[in-house]
């Protein structure tokens, strides 16, 4: 079979540098592009990080910065309370082979995406500013991609960020309302799923042992995020959030859905909730149950590998 082009677009972050490693890894992934954005980070950092990450890799691909803030409303304060001050936990910021790639985020998809009609999977894993753009900048493009997997939302379960909303979709609601309005095969691995998928230290550690370099830069960041969680949900675990919409692309078998028509709550209490609608929109493909021990299984064997790719 051949590679899935893939794009991701991201905020590193340190589940984003799980995913993102996960994918250089996977031998039946292409992935053409990274893509950079507000959310666990100031886009700046996500940018810097995402490049440092492809240096890790050895796979020089374009990085393109995407937007500093959401379309229609101030930034919330990134989350450098979960993923640390420089994005990496307590890494200090590492500074990258290179620069960015000169064109915008929006700009960049839109141009990969036309360049390759129907192949490039779009895997936005942060908030969905850059998205949102995208479509307003070209509108034909939702009928060009092949599919999208989001990051986000919680449909049947609480937030993570308030009772009501999932941190990627919170950070700009009004962005995620016009992606999920949009004409194209979209499909939402959220809270409802990734709640349930977690690695452990030990885990970490054997991830380290089997790939010294990237699995023990793996290792040392998720430390960080462990302790988050551990203060959060009493559990020195790490939750798999991002990527388990990659692992979502390469075993979609593992993950059952519902086909949901959704919006985006936009203001008030809720806001930032992903709600089920009346209004004509095409159904969102939502991962309502997953088989968590497998993801962790799949997510372990890829990345015990990650040195052994290393270009
Ligand atoms: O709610 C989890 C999501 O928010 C993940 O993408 C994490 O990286 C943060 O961006
Ligand atoms: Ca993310």
């Amino acid at each position: 079979m051949p590679k899935q082009k893939l794009i991701i677009d991201t905020d590193p972050g340190i589940d984003d540098a799980m995913a993102i490693h996960y994918a250089f890894a996977h031998e039946d992934l292409d992935l053409i592009g990274l893509t950079t954005i507000f959310g666990n980070v100031f886009v700046e950092q996500a940018t810097r990080n995402a490049i440092v990450l492809t240096d890790q890799a050895g796979r020089i691909i374009p990085v393109c910065e995407g937007a500093k803030t959401p379309l229609s409303m101030p930034a919330n304060a990134p989350s450098h309370y979960v993923h640390g001050d420089e994005g990496f936990g307590d890494f200090p910021a590492i500074t990258p082979s290179r620069s960015a790639d000169p064109r915008s985020a929006h700009v960049f998809l839109a141009d990969t995406i036309r360049a390759f009609p129907g192949e490039v999977i779009l895997c936005p894993i942060g908030p969905l500013t850059n998205i949102a753009q995208l479509l307003e900048h070209d509108p034909a493009i939702a009928g060009l991609v092949k599919k999208v997997v989001i990051m986000g939302g919680a449909v049947d379960c609480p937030g993570n960020v308030t009772p009501y909303a999932e941190a990627n979709i919170w950070n700009d609601p009004h962005a995620a309302d016009i992606v999920f309005a949009a004409d194209w095969d979209m499909e939402l691995i959220g809270l409802d799923v990734t709640s349930h998928i977690s690695c452990d230290a030990s885990d970490f550690k054997t991830l380290a042992s089997q790939s010294p370099d990237i699995g023990g830069f793996l290792d040392r960041i998720s430390q960080f995020y462990i302790t988050f969680y551990h203060g959060v949900i009493g559990r020195h675990v790490c939750l798999m959030h991002d990527p388990s919409a990659v692992i979502s692309i390469t075993n979609r078998a593992v993950f059952d859905y519902e086909s949901i028509p959704l919006e985006v709550v936009c203001s008030g209490e809720q806001i930032g909730a992903t709600i089920r609608t009346g209004k004509a929109r095409r159904p969102v493909k939502v991962a309502k149950q997953v088989n968590a021990a497998t993801v962790r299984k799949i997510f372990l064997d890829i990345c015990s590998q990650c040195d052994k790719i290393k270009s």
